[in-house]
């Protein structure tokens, strides 16, 4: 099928990129303001904040993930064969990560006997039981993949800067506004 975007990213992509990117610095400026989470801790503040913006990349990350599958861009060509296959596994790493921490925060938030709601719009259905287990341990594994996505944030800009400074090739410009 000629479903490839063969010149490149095309606005949604882009747009929903760095839509992602806005929604996940706020998240984690919400994440590490906010009060941890705890039997005492209320729904409310920054707490709800938490969850309104996670319910919001989960939409975005959706939507993205779908419009990623249905126009697939092919990787530079001049790349090595290295770069290939490891920005392959960093980017489809990126979006796994943003789509787990999402749903697990979900499943955590409803352990706690919460509903996750998108700014008061739309109530999500619960995912988890309210006291299970494994609800909670959802939250541990979530405040785990914190830092592992951050890592790989870390090692996704730290190759933009690479490209952009060092190689001084297409890749950056191909995630920018234009051609
Ligand atoms: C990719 C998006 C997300 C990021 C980057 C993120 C980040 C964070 C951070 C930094 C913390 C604090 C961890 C700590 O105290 O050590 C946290 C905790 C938490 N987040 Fe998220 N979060 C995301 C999505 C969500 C979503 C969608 C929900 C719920 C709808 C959610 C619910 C929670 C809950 C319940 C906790 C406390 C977990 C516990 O201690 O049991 N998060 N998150
Ligand atoms: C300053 C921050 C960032 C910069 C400069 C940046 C830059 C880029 C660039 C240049 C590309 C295109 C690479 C190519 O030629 O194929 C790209 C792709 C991508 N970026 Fe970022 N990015 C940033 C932040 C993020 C964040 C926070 C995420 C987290 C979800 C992310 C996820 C992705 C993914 C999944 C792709 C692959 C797109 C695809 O082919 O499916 N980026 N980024």
């Amino acid at each position: 099928m000629a479903l490839t975007e063969a010149s490149g990213y095309g606005a949604v992509a882009k747009i929903l990129h760095w839509l992602i990117f806005i929604l996940l610095a706020v998240q984690y400026a919400i994440g590490s303001i906010m009060p941890h989470i705890g039997r005492e801790t209320l729904d409310e503040g920054w707490v709800s904040w938490h969850f309104s913006v996670g319910a919001a990349i989960l939409l975005f990350i959706v939507i993205r993930l779908g419009w990623r599958l249905l126009h697939p861009v092919p990787q530079l060509e001049t790349l090595a064969p290295w770069e290939k296959l490891l920005s392959g596994i960093t980017h489809w790493a990126l979006y796994l990560l943003v789509l787990a921490m999402t749903i697990l925060g979900w499943a955590a938030t409803n352990s706690r006997g919460w509903d996750v709601k998108l700014f008061g719009l739309v109530t999500l259905p619960p995912l988890a039981p309210k006291g299970s287990k494994w609800g909670h341990e959802c939250g541990d594994i979530h405040n785990i993949l914190v830092y592992v996505l951050f890592g790989f944030i870390v090692l996704h800009v730290t190759a933009a800067l690479y490209h952009y400074f060092v190689k001084h090739d297409r890749v950056v410009a191909r995630m920018l506004p234009g051609r």
